[in-house]
């Protein structure tokens, strides 16, 4: 993987290795994309203040994320079948987060089990949870994610049903993938990917099989979520999870002040102000646009994570300036992983971290918490 200087980079090869229904997955958004669009072209627009003659020789970009240490404001956000983008791509991702001082979110719909990524990694993570109807299997999974010692549960509440992404009917994405001649010819192009994936002996969801009756005929996410998921899930939910999950909670999917000021009286330890990743309600604002709202409204009473669009450490220091006390990325490492494995998530972060060092010392800040509104141009 030489030459690659920037997440775009990585994207390009991820395109070049990875079998298309699996790369359209992750890249796409949901209907028209206008919210997938937004989430970038907002972010873009925001200009930095370039500051001269200060003194930056001494940089950190150290920080704490619901009071973890972490070497920078980012942490690797749950992507569902992270492990078909690379074979056991859950636990390369895990490891490579942890390698650099980081943390990694463990998908409800990954394809390595909770267990799988406990028994390969010597540390902590998070388990991302989506709540299904079947509340037994909620709590079960909970009880799973403590006993595999995950340090934070994150909640995600945007996704009660899944919107559409067009690629993904057209693609006839499934798990494991159909045996249809286009596809086989398609993943004949991508030998690497194969070789992976079929050492990697993981090709289902994980979490699932073997633990809810009727798995073995469930072949997307899009027909899981559309039998199990419950779209009556309420704030009461977030109560009853709050009184089993015994560790921090992070509430994933929050773009709104109301429902930013309710998640702040839930007595979880961070909001993650998110559309998704513009793959669920098509037509709602970019992340960044809501993302100073959000944070003047909850002020210190919790703690602001911000994910939507986020491709270079500018990015970063745009969403810290506007409220943000850390970032999550998906597609920039799922680029990575599709790239290079561990290695290529491993650039990822290093990338997007170095960018952000550079940023800060244009900027004329040294550390992350000297970053706020007055790094932000005003043009
Ligand atoms: C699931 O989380 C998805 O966005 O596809």
């Amino acid at each position: 993987m030489r030459n690659i200087t920037c997440i775009e980079d990585l994207r390009q090869l991820a395109r070049r290795k990875v079998p298309r229904a699996f790369f359209d997955y992750a890249e796409a958004g949901s209907y028209a994309q206008e919210t997938l669009r937004a989430n970038r072209a907002h972010l873009e627009r925001i200009k930095l203040r370039q500051r001269v003659l200060v003194d930056v020789d001494e940089r950190d970009t150290s920080t704490t994320i619901v009071g973890e240490k972490v070497s920078l404001p980012l942490a690797l956000g749950s992507v569902a079948m992270t492990g078909l983008k690379h074979g056991n791509g859950e636990i390369l991702a895990c490891r490579a987060a942890h390698a650099a001082g980081t943390q990694f979110t463990l998908s409800t719909m990954s394809i390595c089990s909770i267990e799988d990524v406990a028994s390969a990694v010597g540390k902590p993570f998070w388990f991302q949870l989506y709540v299904m109807r079947d509340r037994g299997f909620v709590r079960s999974l909970i009880e799973r994610a403590a006993a595999a010692n995950c340090s934070a549960l994150v909640l995600t509440v945007d996704l009660p049903l899944l919107a559409q992404r067009h690629c993904d009917v057209k693609n006839g994405l499934s798990v494991p993938p159909a045996m249809k001649m286009k596809n086989l010819i398609n993943m004949a192009s991508k030998p690497g990917w194969v070789f992976s994936v079929l050492s990697g002996k993981r090709w289902t969801f994980g979490n699932l099989a073997g633990h809810v009756k009727g798995m073995e005929g469930v072949k997307s996410l899009a027909q899981w979520t559309s039998t199990q998921f419950d779209p009556t899930l309420s704030w009461k939910d977030v109560e009853w999870i709050r009184s089993i999950w015994p560790r921090k909670l992070i509430i994933k999917g929050i773009l709104d002040i109301d429902d930013a000021k309710l998640a702040a009286k839930t007595g979880a330890s961070a909001i993650v102000v998110s559309n998704h990743g513009g793959r669920q309600l098509d037509g709602a604002p970019s992340s960044i646009t809501m993302l100073p709202k959000i944070a003047d409204a909850v002020g210190a009473d919790i703690e602001v994570m911000f994910d939507g669009g986020i491709r270079s450490g500018q990015d970063m220091m745009r969403a810290l300036a506007l409220g943000a006390r850390s970032c999550l990325i998906g597609r920039a490492y799922i680029f990575g992983l599709g790239a290079g494995g561990q290695a290529g998530v491993a650039i990822a972060i290093d990338i997007l971290k170095k960018e952000l060092d550079v940023t800060m010392a244009l900027c004329g800040v040294k550390s992350i918490k000297e970053i706020d509104h007055g790094v932000i141009a005003q043009v």
